[in-house]
């Protein structure tokens, strides 16, 4: 009787309790981020539950100054009460303003479609930037004014500290880079800390919890720091060596001890410090970097050093501009990897393959006499003797005699047995290293190679039965990490640019294989920072100052509203929008005092073009179109109706005008009928309906004509897979992309590839570019078959149609969307087609299941339609439509005894 009674009641309590669970705690995208300076930071969180069609119906939100409150269900910032809401992303703190450098511990719960409530999610926290200049103490210091380069300088300063200490942030913004040691130790993990910024306008400045490494009584601060991008003295084209920032480096730091008591100390940089040079003779971003290691000053960074002879610090001038937290991942190393094999094809010329493309440095390792020089050269390719071949990555250098110096490091021996050394202040793209001077022979030991990338999670994959496919994806996801260096860059060796139309182009496949949304929303300030009055940008970003003359062109520049518009669908995100709204309308009231009856002619075009070229002006102006469509659509999400119809009718006027100058009516094609015109004007929308399907057949005949090959540049490479998708021909999709001769993906990996080259033609240009890289989010798209609905912003709503074509037996994405993680995996097994689907909690999901009869569709072992969580929609040709709630699903439809086309 009394178990019984026992049993009612735990089931009670048990459905009393949402089966829902508030998970992955996340501010402005960040895991427990420190220095966030936006006072009303965004908080988002992901529910879980394994029943089908669950939904959030509200939340509340607890936000503490002290992590016991939060334990005692006391939010003493913030209690949000209930709110009724199914959102999960990007909630805004509401609660009493926050001070700088506060502590801020989170936790939310939920309730769930039958209104019963979660408990409370694990707590989270945040610690708030520091929100104003006047909040920083002490002075930016450095080591010399001089304009040439000298060695890195060492900074150091010992402070005294109490028992009874609660917490120890340091606040660092140490230009180019810095390096922060304390009592002997290195503080953090950052690589190339902080981000590429425009210097005069903004500097980034990073908070590091070191409460661990202070003690009670005397401790030594250490900084060390690098030229970077505050003082390129490489002379190459771009011109950074000219750059308005340009300074020695100079460092501004706060390290601020709270204790148990209250009391708060801060210890920060001003004349006070020491200053002498240390190991690292020689850094340049482009350059490489020199470290003598007989220069080493033992102990400099603990208490007790004797720093007599060492100068006192110079008081210098801030660089200028903006103090900003550097809210986003940091660069990291990301995997060390083992050489692939050594050779020597001269004499004590040693060259190794790594195996593998990529971003960051070579770590040596050696034993000999003290002054024994050795020198790494970083390069993509080899000659055919096997000796390094650079001239491919070299080009836009200024020519000088001699050569200026370019992607080498050196190293010294201080000669004490075993030495181990990587580079510090600059970085490589590379798959060989030639190493010269060893004292004796090397083993695969003595080179490791350290990746380096932003260090952003990954947020997806695909596979599938071609493992042609697979490598083109692998390939991709290389090209991303190798430029991604705290800005998208365009290749990590010959330029390391912000190059802003490989960005954009690659955008997309970035959004769903990795999470770089904080990194991106970084960048658009730097667009911002680089915008001029008129509305202008420069091709890259940042910039020096070079690239508005240059007429990039809408292509490139659109970058600074296409992102915002794909982090917008991609992740939910309306404030990136509105953020950078005022800066969008002047980049499309630029174009259009650039524009000629309705026709932008300025630009780079098709770039890299295969065979055939395509007018510059008509993608320009399909871009301006696209530019005045975001400014459109973001004025109606504001209110601004007056904007929105505004620019809504200018859009209209540049799609007739787009039609008048390039539609063909006695050809029937639109300007040279290449498969970037036809493309262009299906995939960004120019094409009036009746004409759709012709555009189509043309498109799809020309390709044919080409033997199932693209004959694009980067533009046309993205326009003709979307559109080919979006229009009912992935199949024809699916040839290009698994074309194994040229011009395509699976001809340079033949060529042994294991990033994505610069061009078709593969000739003497980058092998590790990723403009081309969106066929990944194609076969996300496309094969995996999902896809984000405007509808439901950040995968709130979002599509899963899988194409099967090409032969395909099988494929399978995944993504881990700001929802929770979407899966598509289908397969065709003994006639039948399986797909097994995964929605998330709090989704909706409509899927097409591919079918060659409707009413067979069944769905774990039931029909379809009648499974729950299940509504069927339509019959669509091939395709089989429901709309779908959270769960797992497990579709069914027979009839594919053979391969799929
Ligand atoms: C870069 C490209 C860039 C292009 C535009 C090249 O040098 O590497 O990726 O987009 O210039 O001019």
């Amino acid at each position: 009787m009394r178990s019984a009674l026992l049993l009612v009641l735990m089931s009670l309590s048990v459905s009393a309790m949402a089966d829902l669970k508030p998970v992955r705690l996340r501010c402005e995208y960040l895991q427990n981020p420190l220095g966030i300076d936006v006072p009303r930071p965004r908080l988002t969180w992901q529910v879980e539950s394994r029943r089908r069609g669950e939904r959030q119906t509200a939340w509340q939100i607890l936000v503490a100054s002290d992590p016991r409150f939060l334990g005692s269900g006391r939010g003493d910032l913030w209690d949000s009460g209930r709110v009724e809401s199914g959102e999960t992303a990007h909630i805004e703190y509401a609660g009493s303003p926050l001070r700088s450098w506060q502590m801020a511990w989170w936790k939310v719960r939920v309730w769930d479609r039958d209104g019963r409530p979660s408990a409370y999610s694990a707590p989270a926290f945040w610690q708030a930037g520091l929100f104003d200049k006047r909040d920083w103490q002490g002075t930016w210091i450095g080591r010399t004014r001089e304009k040439a380069y000298q060695p890195a300088p060492l900074l150091r300063r010992e402070f005294r500290a109490r028992g009874g200490l609660r917490r120890a942030t340091a606040a660092i913004c140490g230009l180019g880079y810095y390096e922060l040691r304390l009592n002997g130790q290195r503080v953090g993990d950052h690589q190339l800390d902080p981000g590429f910024t425009r210097y005069d306008r903004r500097a980034l400045y990073v908070l590091h919890d070191v409460t661990r490494l202070v003690r009670p009584g005397t401790n030594a601060l250490g900084i060390m720091l690098g030229t970077g991008w505050h003082k390129v003295h490489t002379l190459a084209v771009w011109k950074f060596h000219e750059a308005p920032w340009r300074a020695a480096p100079r460092v501004l730091m706060n390290l601020r001890l709270e204790y148990e008591d209250g009391q708060v100390e801060t210890v920060s940089t001003d004349a006070s410090w020491r200053t002498a040079t240390g190991p690292v003779t020689y850094d340049s971003i482009y350059g490489g970097e020199s470290y003598d290691a007989r220069l080493e000053r033992n102990g400099w960074d603990r208490p007790g050093y004797d720093d007599s002879g060492w100068q006192p610090a110079l008081v210098v001038e801030g660089p200028g501009g903006a103090l900003s937290a550097q809210k986003m991942p940091p660069i990291r190393v990301q995997e060390t990897r083992q050489a692939l094999e050594v050779r020597q094809p001269q004499p004590g010329v040693y060259v190794f393959d790594m195996g593998q493309n990529f971003a960051g440095w070579a770590e040596l390792s050696v034993e000999g006499p003290a002054g024994t020089i050795v020198t790494l050269r970083y390069g993509e390719r080899v000659n055919p003797d096997g000796t390094l071949y650079r001239g491919n990555i070299d080009v836009h250098l200024i020519k000088t005699d001699p050569p200026q110096r370019f992607q080498t490091d050196t190293y010294t021996l201080k000669g004490d047995g075993r030495e181990t050394w990587h580079a510090r202040f600059t970085y490589h793209g590379f798959q060989y290293v030639e190493v010269t001077g060893l004292p004796s022979a090397p083993t695969l030991d003595t080179l490791r190679g350290l990746v380096l990338s932003s260090d952003v999670d990954r947020a997806g994959d695909f596979q599938c039965s071609n493992p042609l496919l697979d490598r083109i994806q692998r390939a991709t996801l290389w090209s991303y990490r190798s430029n991604l260096l705290s800005i998208p860059t365009d290749c990590p060796h010959r330029e390391k640019n912000g190059w802003t139309g490989d960005a954009h182009l690659a955008a997309e496949q970035a959004l769903l294989n990795f999470d770089p949304a904080a990194v991106y929303t970084k960048w658009m300030d730097d667009f911002a920072d680089e915008q001029r009055e008129t509305g202008e940008l420069p091709g890259i970003v940042p910039t020096g100052g070079w690239g508005y003359e240059w007429g990039n062109g809408p292509a490139w520049d659109s970058a600074f509203l296409l992102i915002p518009h794909y982090l917008h669908l991609y992740r939910g995100d309306r404030r990136i929008l509105e953020r950078h709204y005022e800066g969008h309308r002047r980049y499309v009231d630029y174009l259009t005092s650039r524009a000629q009856d309705g026709i932008v002619s300025i630009g780079l075009g098709d770039w890299v073009p295969w065979k055939t070229e395509t007018p510059v002006s008509l993608t320009s102006t399909a871009y301006y179109y696209v530019d005045a469509r975001i400014v459109a659509a973001t004025a109606r999400m504001l209110g601004r109706t007056d904007d929105a119809s505004r620019y809504e009718e200018l859009a209209g006027k540049i799609r007739e005008a787009f039609n008048r100058a390039f539609w063909d009516e006695a050809r029937q094609t639109y300007a040279n009928g290449s498969q970037t015109a036809l493309s262009c004007a299906l995939y960004q929308g120019l094409v009036p309906e009746p004409r759709r399907q012709t555009v189509l057949e043309q498109l799809v005949r020309n390709i044919e004509e080409r033997g199932g090959h693209i004959d694009t540049g980067i533009l046309g490479a993205k326009y003709v897979l979307n559109t080919l998708l979006e229009n009912g021909r992935a199949d024809v999709a699916c040839r290009i992309v698994s074309q194994r001769d040229q011009p395509g993906w699976g001809w340079w990996l033949d060529q042994g590839a294991t990033t994505l080259w610069e061009s078709w033609q593969g000739a003497n240009d980058s092998r590790n570019h990723i403009m081309f890289g969106d066929v990944s989010a194609w076969f996300h798209k496309a094969l995996a078959g999902i896809r984000p609905d405007p509808a439901g912003p950040g995968f709130a709503r979002f599509t899963v149609r899988p194409e099967v074509v090409g032969g395909l037996v099988f494929a399978r994405g995944v993504h881990d969307s700001i929802r929770g993680r979407i899966e598509s995996d289908w397969r065709i097994d003994k006639g039948r087609l399986h797909l097994r689907v995964r929605i998330p909690a709090n989704t909706v999901a409509t899927v097409h299941v591919p079918t060659r009869s409707v009413e067979a569709v069944r769905e774990s072992g039931r029909p379809a339609g009648e499974s729950e969580g299940i509504r069927f929609l339509r019959a669509e040709p091939g395709h089989a439509v429901f709309e779908v709630g959270s769960g797992e699903y497990h579709f069914e439809s027979p009839g594919w005894t053979d391969a799929a086309r």
